[in-house]
């Protein structure tokens, strides 16, 4: 029988764990707000921010006496300004409502604005042995990875998997919770890398599915991407005596201000859309291959659709004129817009 999981994890973490952070204490308040920098933050940034916040505020009572803006000029350049918010009303509340003491629990600690179910396990766990196991972005990754879990942890039947694997593999003894809670923190963040982990260093090597399967670079399964909407439109090349007709698009939306191509619908609309927008008579050639456009929210087909005039060209109507290839290229077109100039219009 392989030693398990935990106590390998426990043995690694003293070993080779980070033992030098200056939260690595017992006062749940430096845990708590230690935590709280560290969300979504790295180490090396939170650790003069930690320091110059606990001189100022060195326990629970100095801080839910300080002024907000006073706790805000100190969590200033941290960003993410709800924590020191909701970590400066969660003072106030365990002077109101814990007697001014940090409750010893992570169920208690939950209730506080800020603490959330894995931010409570690890303060909880450090300070008070609790077994109550934590599951951040790096425990995530560590979880799927060594028991070859399938599918975006995000999704919450992910995710209520993972909680239940992470309470599986807890250390039996509550002496025990402070190193593995550490200890898979830093094998996430020092070992099992997101890319490139270090498995021959790795204490769990032995029975991680990933390792055995050579799956690391495949777990943890990655976002699904959402599935953009699509567009259509047919744009008109309206040429004559080698200059082209654009019409400048609308102040908002997209490309908005842009001189770009006129669009319509569909190629049997566009000698409506010509005569009646620009009082010009064409009449519609072989649309031209599709072209793709990606935008953020959805992807654009353009189809290229010459037309030939047959009437005067005329001076055009409305908010549309001719351009020259040199003035149109200069002018603010659409990426797209400039590939079908360049590709189309003669340089004479
Ligand atoms: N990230 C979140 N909590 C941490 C901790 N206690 N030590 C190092 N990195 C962390």
């Amino acid at each position: 029988m392989p030693t398990d999981f935990a106590t390998r994890l426990v043995r690694w973490q003293r070993a080779h764990g980070r033992h030098d952070l200056p939260w690595q204490v017992r006062d749940p308040y430096q845990v708590w707000l230690s935590e709280i920098m560290l969300q979504q933050t790295q180490v090396a940034t939170v650790i003069p921010y930690f320091q110059r916040f606990t001189e100022s505020f060195p326990t629970v009572a100095d801080l839910a006496a300080a002024p907000l803006d006073v706790v805000l000029a100190h969590w200033a350049g941290l960003g993410y300004y709800t924590r020191a918010r909701n970590l400066h009303k969660a003072a106030q509340a365990v002077m109101r409502d814990f007697a001014g003491v940090v409750p010893p629990s992570a169920v208690q600690m939950e209730t506080l604005p800020g603490i959330g179910r894995s931010t409570a396990a690890a303060i909880a766990g450090f300070c008070f042995g609790e077994r109550t196991p934590i599951l951040d972005g790096n425990v995530k990754r560590v979880l799927t990875r060594w028991a070859g879990i399938e599918g975006f942890p995000g999704e919450k039947k992910i995710e209520n998997r993972l909680w239940q694997l992470a309470e599986d593999l807890l250390p039996a003894s509550a002496d025990d919770m402070p190193a593995f809670t550490q200890g898979i923190m830093d094998l996430g963040a020092t070992v099992c890398t997101r890319s490139k982990p270090q498995c021959p260093r790795c204490p769990l090597r032995d029975d991680c599915r990933a390792h055995i399967e050579g799956r690391q670079a495949e777990l943890p399964t990655r976002k699904p991407k959402k599935t953009i909407p699509e567009r259509a439109t047919v744009m008109l090349l309206v040429l004559d005596q080698g200059r082209i007709l654009l019409e400048q698009r609308p102040p908002t939306g997209i490309w908005g201000g842009l001189w770009s191509l006129p669009e319509t619908d569909a190629v049997a609309t566009a000698p409506t859309l010509c005569r009646e927008r620009f009082g010009l008579e064409v009449v519609p050639e072989t649309a031209l291959p599709p072209l793709v456009h990606v935008f953020t929210h959805f992807r654009l087909t353009i189809t290229p659709l010459p037309v030939v005039l047959t009437g005067a060209a005329g001076v055009a109507e409305g908010s549309a004129r001719w351009f020259g290839r040199a003035e149109a290229l200069k002018a603010g077109i659409p990426t797209p817009v400039r590939k079908l100039l360049l590709a189309g219009m003669p340089k004479g």
